[in-house]
């Protein structure tokens, strides 16, 4: 296999159809869309341009939300600030509460990335975390049925059920599911345990058996695969899980837009500046000269400017069809096109960091503390 999916690494041109088999997840079907589409009216664009492409027990998830009500779980581990990638899984779980009402739990691992990143202290990474909140409650939740924790101060409700868990997961699965090793610190090894919890939150603080589906990107299934190998021992459902592809690195095909690696990524802070020489320094899909560009047409399939306009920054689906046109035909230049999306790019986080300043004064009501 020339690419590797990871929950702490991703590297190659990652094959989505090969991690289906791999992971043992379920595509996306049309059918199953079709289906949604009739629940929630509309079809996302996510859905729509298969960004989400995979998942698990969605189709169950659909079939008896009017009875038992999902909630919602995803999460973020604090290293440096949010980036562009890391919003595609929230903004789609902020659809999902509008469309659904749903509840929804966000993890903030800073135990993680302490135990997982040797440069980090404790205090770094709840630094951190304070700071990434404010980007998840600029994405628009409502805060009555919001529920935010950091790990190390909601550590006393998350450890009485991470034990119950824990106990029910050899070493030996942790070391097949995550590449474990003899050097390999213990904390990491626990570590899958903490991440399970909040897939049993919602039963344990909603008082009853609660279906939960996360959205995430498909490097965090590995996490859902143990769980869901025990939920059903311990009294809960298995969760269900939608994964997204990633949002790609700045510097090419390969990859995908990392906080921990900055030439890669375009981080929610980012100035007007930084976003336009970030993106007109990006990798393309172009050719060496505008002469040939002309003559030969670009090459939109592996252009990361092409591909954000695909994910985010071009929802109208007639205009984004006609720019993979006009770039093949050679129609339009690299130039122009960049300057567009750069000024697209900050038009959106202009209004994103106006929202996270306001999110300073209110942090707290989306607080879950013990
Ligand atoms: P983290 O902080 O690495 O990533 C946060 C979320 O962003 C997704 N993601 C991306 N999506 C699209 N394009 C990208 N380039 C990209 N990079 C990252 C991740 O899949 C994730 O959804 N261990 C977790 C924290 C966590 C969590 C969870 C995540 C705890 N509980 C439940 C999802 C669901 C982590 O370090 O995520």
């Amino acid at each position: 296999m020339d690419f590797k999916v990871t929950p702490w690494e991703v590297e190659g041109e990652v094959d989505y159809n090969k991690l289906i088999e791999q992971f043992g997840t379920q595509p996306l079907t049309q059918e199953l869309l079709a289906e949604f589409e009739k629940k929630a009216g509309e079809l996302h664009l996510f859905l729509k341009r298969r960004i989400f492409f995979s998942h698990r027990d969605f189709d169950w998830i659909l079939r008896i939300h009017h009875e038992e009500p999902f909630a919602l779980y995803t999460g973020r581990g604090p290293t440096g600030p949010v980036h562009l990638g890391h919003l595609m899984p929230w903004i789609f779980c902020k659809y999902l509460q509008d469309k659904f009402n749903s509840n929804f739990y966000f993890q903030v691992t800073d135990d993680e990335k302490f135990l997982f990143r040797e440069e980090l202290s404790v205090e770094d990474t709840k630094e951190i975390a304070y700071d990434n909140i404010l980007d998840i409650i600029a994405c628009g939740f409502d805060s009555k049925k919001t529920f935010i924790f950091i790990d190390t101060e909601y550590a006393k409700t998350l450890y009485n059920i991470a034990i119950t868990v824990a106990k029910r997961v050899t070493f030996s699965t942790t070391r097949a599911v995550f590449g474990f090793e003899n050097s390999t610190n213990i904390g990491m090894i626990f570590f899958p345990a903490i991440q399970a919890v909040p897939c049993f939150l919602p039963s344990i603080l909603e008082k009853r058996k609660a279906p939960v589906l996360i959205p995430a990107a498909i490097d965090q299934d590995n996490y859902w695969r143990v769980t869901r190998d025990v939920a059903e021992r311990l009294g809960y459902y298995k969760p269900a899980a939608i994964h997204n592809i990633f949002l790609p690195s700045l510097t090419g095909p390969s990859g995908k837009m990392s906080a921990s690696k900055e030439e890669t990524a375009i981080f929610c802070k980012d100035t007007r500046e930084q976003v336009f020489t970030k993106v007109m320094n990006a990798f393309t899909g172009g050719r060496a000269t505008i002469a040939e560009q002309r003559k030969f047409g670009g090459n939109p399939d592996i252009c990361t400017i092409y591909q954000y306009y695909y994910f985010l920054f071009m929802p109208d689906d007639d205009e984004v069809e006609k720019r993979h046109l006009d770039c093949k035909s050679g129609n339009i230049m690299c130039g122009p096109c960049k300057a567009e999306l750069a000024e697209r790019i900050w038009t959106f986080l202009e209004k994103h960091q106006e929202r996270r300043e306001k999110a300073k004064d209110v942090l707290e009501e989306f607080m879950l503390r013990d």
